[in-house]
């Protein structure tokens, strides 16, 4: 979590660096800072509160310095205010830091007890006294750096400026990305790769251990023993049309409206429409006899994987395990042979997906990744890649990331079925046109919202809401309820709808709105017997179902968001719809900060 930029130009930063912080602040956005050397010594600025606060101090107090470092927090130790915030600084040193000290309360100990004087209560602070400790014994500042870097417990992406060696910016990361980036200019250094804009020509991802040493016109990159190593440089490629909310209110509601497209660029890329053949990546198994996947990842991602479960099961024969990587990575899992691991992430940083990834690297097991970000440390860790091709999502509350990873694990399922002739001898739809036909089907539902907006204005003050899906239907009910909390802030529950009996129903009254998701299919019939239970118990029901559905149900509901026809196939993107222009929507009338909800980041790389 937390966003870092830093730079060392032959010009001024200042203006550079809250550039590159303002593409991070979805990292976090409690507080902010700056700090610079101004040609005497260090300066530093730092406000709590969005971006927005420190450029307006920035105004009233400008800094000047051509090299400079910068931070959005996302807190971890101590409160969210300004004196918590990054960077931290002693006369000698300034540090940004993201990730965790773990032996924090140890080394302040230590320190305090040498005569330190802490101002914050973070753990980052540490590494900015640690440092000015390790300096006044005598050491240069890249000795004292790697000396406090070497006593860290936990995890790292740190940039470093000295009051002494001021012609330098220093970069060192363990377990927290840290990318560097060289332009005409200079070099900036940040933990994502999109906060670089067009004026950065080439990158280079720092990897655990690397120390960067930074001039104007130079790099070197060292252990923290001082050994050399060598990292290329590899040319950037920018992406095109992804900044600005292009008129949309939100950064949310415009990556909802880009989900068609979003469905037909994925279904392009691996599906060739002339050879009527899937194109996967090379994969590192066998696809015909693979016996067992494995699926690791957290919040919508794992939703995503346990919507894949049920296709790859039903579709492709293949016994499927899901995880939420928080928990498989201190279970000691033990890797199934002749299986494989599936490790689904939009940024593809996410710290415990990537803690899951090296546990089963350790295992040998073959590990493939599902990331948006093809240069994120999950797409280079794995043994193969399919990218998501969602292009960037800014909102915090992912949603077309969602579509795009279940189109790609569609892809994956379908193409696996084909491979291992999985229920040849059943009738084969014609999948190609009904997913060339889709885009338009999902255009169509979202060429009028109205009915949602209705919805949500009857929703917006509730406490809490049930929601409820069997089957295939079920992950979704898990998606619209955490959608929903995240940026409504009202508390939501999923279930699938055959555990109502076996304790939710108690909290059925008439004061429990309940959305059911009720595709049609084979569990259609089962699913209407619930939707009495709740109806019997006062529960105001809001039905998401397609014409028969909400015909039949019609006496028993509060209100019915009425699904066009979809092949059954397709149900799981289309119906995550509807469930995310009702968050969308409940939290706009609420008044919410819809596109950065409180306590929240959109990338979690720290467990
Ligand atoms: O980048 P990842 O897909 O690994 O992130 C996983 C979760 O942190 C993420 O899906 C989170 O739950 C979203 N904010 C949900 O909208």
């Amino acid at each position: 979590m937390c966003g870092i930029y830093a730079a060392i130009n032959n010009s001024s930063v200042t203006d550079f660096l809250i550039s590159g912080l303002s593409s991070l602040t979805y990292r976090g956005y409690d507080s902010a800072g700056v700090a610079v050397f101004n040609g005497t010594g260090i300066e530093r600025r730092r406000a709590e509160g969005k971006l927005s606060a420190l450029s307006d101090l920035l105004k009233i107090q400008p800094l000047d310095g051509k090299v400079g470092i910068a931070h959005t927090r996302w807190a971890t130790h101590g409160l969210p205010n300004e004196q918590n915030a990054h960077p931290h600084m002693t006369a000698r040193v300034a540090v940004a830091h993201n990730g965790i000290v773990e032996n924090y309360e140890k080394l302040r100990v230590m320190l305090e007890s040498s005569g330190y004087i802490f101002e914050s209560e973070t753990d980052s602070e540490t590494i900015a006294q640690l440092i000015t400790y390790y300096l006044d014994f005598g050491l240069d500042s890249e000795q004292a750096l790697c000396k406090a870097l070497a006593d860290i417990e936990g995890s790292f992406g740190v940039v470093v400026i000295f009051s002494d060696d001021a012609d330098k910016l220093y970069a060192s990361r363990k377990g927290s990305p840290l990318i560097l980036g060289r332009s005409e200019d200079g070099f900036s250094v940040s933990s994502d790769v999109n906060a670089f804009d067009e004026s950065i020509n080439s990158i280079t991802h720092l990897k655990d251990g690397d120390v960067a040493k930074l001039t104007p016109d130079s790099f070197n990159i060292f252990n923290l023993e001082g050994q050399s190593i060598v990292r290329l440089m590899q040319k950037i490629e920018h992406e095109k049309n992804v900044s600005g909310k292009q008129g949309y209110k939100h950064f949310m509601l415009k990556e909802i409206f880009e989900q068609p497209q979003v469905f037909e660029n994925t279904w392009r890329h691996y599906y060739s429409q002339v050879d009527g053949e899937f194109k996967l990546p090379k994969l590192p198994f066998n696809d015909k006899d693979i016996e067992r996947l494995s699926l690791v990842a957290c919040g919508t991602s794992f939703f995503a994987s346990m919507v894949a479960k049920y296709w790859l099961e039903e579709q492709a024969g293949i016994p499927t395990d899901i995880d939420i990587a928080s928990e498989f990575r201190y279970r000691n899992v033990p890797c199934a042979k002749n299986s494989a691991a599936l490790f689904v992430s939009q940024s593809g940083e996410t710290a415990d997906t990537l803690a899951a990834l090296n546990h089963c690297k350790s295992q040998q097991q073959p590990c493939v990744s599902l990331v948006n970000v093809l240069t994120s440390t999950m797409a280079t860790e794995s043994d193969g890649v399919m990218p998501t091709l969602a292009g960037p999502e800014i909102g915090v509350a992912s949603t077309k990331a969602f579509i795009g990873q279940l189109t790609t694990l569609l892809v994956l399922t379908l193409a696996l079925k084909n491979s291992r002739a999985y229920k040849k001898d059943t009738p084969q739809p014609n999948i190609a046109e009904i997913m060339t036909t889709f885009p338009d089907i999902m255009n169509g539902y979202l060429s009028d919202t109205s009915h949602i907006e209705r919805v949500a204005m009857d929703l917006k003050h509730v406490n809490n809401i049930l929601y409820l899906g069997r089957g295939i239907a079920y992950p979704l009910a898990e998606e619209g309820a955490l959608k929903l909390k995240e940026i409504t802030y009202i508390h939501a529950e999923a279930y699938p709808s055959g555990e109502l009996k076996h304790g939710p129903l108690a909290l059925v009254d008439e004061e429990m709105p309940v959305v059911m998701i009720v595709p049609p299919g084979p569990l259609f019939g089962k699913s209407m017997s619930n939707l009495r239970e709740v109806a019997s118990r006062g529960g105001k029901i809001y039905l998401i179902s397609d014409k028969e559905g909400i015909s039949q149900a019609k006496d028993f509901i509060k209100h019915g968001i009425e699904m066009p026809d979809v092949d059954p196939i397709l149900v799981p993107l289309l119906y995550t719809v509807p469930l995310q222009l009702l968050a969308y929507y409940v939290a706009l009338y609420k008044g919410h900060d819809v596109d950065q909800p409180r306590n929240l980041a959109k990338s979690v790389t720290v467990e």
